[in-house]
C-alpha cells in the first residue's frame, strides 16, 4: 500500500511538471499564460514560441505521460500487485498523471489541456491504437485546421476504437471506461475552445509556418 502511495504521489509529481510555462519564462523571458490562448500546453507553446520549444514540450508532456503510467510495471516487478492487475494501476497512475497536468502543484494548479499527457498514457497501454489516434488527429488538423477539434476527437476514437475494432477489444473492460472518462476530462478542458468552435471563433494552425496563429 505504502509504494502504490508512493508511486501515487509521483505520478502527480510527474504529471505537474509545467514544461511550457518554465521553458517559455527560462528560455524565452514569456509567460505562455499570457499569450496566445492562455493555455500551458504544446499547441500554444508552437503558437507563440515556434516550432522547436513547442516539439520540446510536446515531447516533455507526452512522456509525463508515459512515465506516470509505466510506474505500474514497477508494483508487478516488486510483488506489490498481481500482473494482472497492471492495467488497473496503469490507468490509476496515468489519470493521475494526466490530472498532475491540468492541475499542477507548482502553478497554483492551473495547468494545461492534458492531451499530450494523455496521449503519452495511451502509448505505454495500448502503443497501436494510440498511433492511430495520432494519424486520426493529424488527419482531423490538416483538413480542419484546428488542433484543439483533432485533439476532441482523437481522444474519442481512442476508446471507440477499443470497442469497435474487435482486435482492439481489451481483455479489461475498465480500459475502454477509463478511455472514456478521460474523453470526458478531454471536453471538460476545452470547453472554451468548443464554445470559440461553435461560433466559429477558435484559431486555426497556420501549418505551412509550423506555428499557430
Ligand atoms: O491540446 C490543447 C489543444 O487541443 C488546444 O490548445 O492552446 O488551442 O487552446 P489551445
Amino acid at each position: 500500500i505504502l509504494l502504490i502511495a508512493l508511486f501515487a504521489i509521483a505520478a502527480y509529481l510527474i504529471g505537474s511538471i509545467c514544461s511550457a510555462v518554465w521553458i517559455g519564462k527560462a528560455y524565452y523571458g514569456i509567460d505562455i499564460r499570457q499569450h496566445g490562448s492562455g493555455n500551458s500546453g504544446a499547441t500554444n507553446t508552437f503558437r507563440v514560441l515556434g516550432k522547436k520549444p513547442g516539439a520540446i514540450v510536446m515531447l516533455i508532456d507526452i512522456f509525463k505521460g508515459w512515465t506516470a503510467t509505466s510506474l505500474a510495471g514497477f508494483l508487478v516487478i516488486f510483488n506489490a500487485i498481481e500482473p494482472e492487475n497492471l492495467i488497473v494501476f496503469q490507468l490509476i497512475f496515468g489519470a493521475i498523471g494526466v490530472l498532475g497536468h491540468i492541475f499542477p502543484v507548482y502553478e497554483n494548479f492551473v495547468g494545461g489541456k492534458g492531451v499530450a499527457t494523455l496521449l503519452g498514457m495511451m502509448l505505454a497501454i495500448e502503443p497501436v491504437v494510440a498511433l492511430m489516434c495520432i494519424a486520426i488527429f493529424i488527419v482531423v488538423l490538416f483538413t480542419s485546421k484546428y488542433v484543439s477539434l483533432g485533439s476532441i476527437i482523437a481522444a474519442l476514437a481512442f476508446p471507440m476504437l477499443l470497442l469497435l475494432v474487435p482486435r482492439f477489444q481489451p481483455e479489461n473492460p475498465i480500459l475502454i471506461i477509463f478511455g472514456f472518462i478521460l474523453f470526458a476530462v478531454v471536453v471538460l478542458t476545452h470547453r472554451k475552445n468548443i464554445n470559440r468552435l461553435i461560433a466559429g471563433e477558435e484559431s486555426k494552425a497556420n501549418i505551412k509556418l509550423g506555428r499557430r496563429r
